[in-house]
């Protein structure tokens, strides 16, 4: 896997855009960006259009893509799961894990997050390993502590070189779908802590490991995000939807 040269955009699309739409939307969005980004652009479709974005973005090898969610185990009766092997097989360069969807709407657990970078990583997927606290724990003071525990825990099965080679996405969950973003100081605050703790971990090459903010990102606040201290790129849901919109946080912190 080349390098993720910073900042990193990476466009989550949850359960929408089938593939119609997802063939659509990258011709738009090549239209709109038609020469690669400084930086480096990930999307995350739906895994049932994940060869349709792949076949789109033939000439633009530039853009990678992945998916949102991978079964822990390699394979088996698990009726409507994805494997690793079979995402890797499907072109998947990337595999969200921890997602905050993943632990609060179907109960996946931190031991299952670890599981399942382990899994993505032996099978040469990149995990974006997702953290992030309610509104509720943040407001008893447990940010850190919530968001120190999935990261050490998200990362325990895994080599130090393998955790050099992962991505980290900070995503307050009442920042989610809300249109209620973090402050940039609120995002640099958090993400600082995930540096020390990433540095402890693995030493120096954890000043490399980028660690991306999401939640409610949008064209008109992206800059000022990934200007925040450790910020290095942005994980969009919503705002990634459309295509004119996506090219514009493409473009945001690059110049
Ligand atoms: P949002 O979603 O940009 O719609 O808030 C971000 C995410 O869930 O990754």
């Amino acid at each position: 896997m080349p390098p993720h040269t910073r900042p990193v955009f990476a466009a989550n699309w949850k359960m929408n855009v089938g593939p119609t739409a997802a063939a659509a939307f990258v011709e738009s969005f090549l239209a709109a960006s038609p020469t690669p980004s400084n930086g480096t652009v990930i999307l995350f479709p739906s895994a049932l259009a994940l060869a349709t974005v792949r076949h789109a973005l033939a000439l633009r090898q530039d853009i990678r893509v992945g998916v949102q969610n991978i079964h822990a185990e390699e394979k088996g009766a698990f009726t409507g799961e994805n494997s690793a092997i079979i995402a890797a097989d499907a072109g998947a360069a990337y595999v969200l894990v921890g997602h905050s969807e993943r632990r609060h709407v179907f109960g996946e657990t931190d031991a299952e997050t670890a599981r399942k970078c382990a899994r993505a990583v032996e099978h040469g997927l990149v995990p974006v390993l997702c953290v992030g606290e309610t509104i509720e724990q943040r407001e008893r003071g447990e940010t850190e502590h919530v968001v120190l525990h999935q990261l050490r825990t998200g990362l325990s099965s895994l080599s130090h070189d393998a955790v050099a080679d992962v991505i980290i996405a900070y995503e307050p969950v009442w920042a989610i779908g809300t249109g209620r973003t973090a402050t940039p100081e609120d995002a640099a605050v958090v993400h600082r802590v995930i540096r020390a703790a990433l540095v402890e971990l693995v030493g120096e090459p954890g000043r490399g490991i980028p660690i991306l903010y999401g939640g409610s990102v949008t064209p008109v606040n992206a800059a000022a995000l990934l200007g925040a201290d450790q910020v290095d790129g942005v994980l969009v849901g919503g705002a990634s939807l459309d295509p004119a919109s996506w090219a514009a946080i493409c473009s945001a912190g690059t110049t």
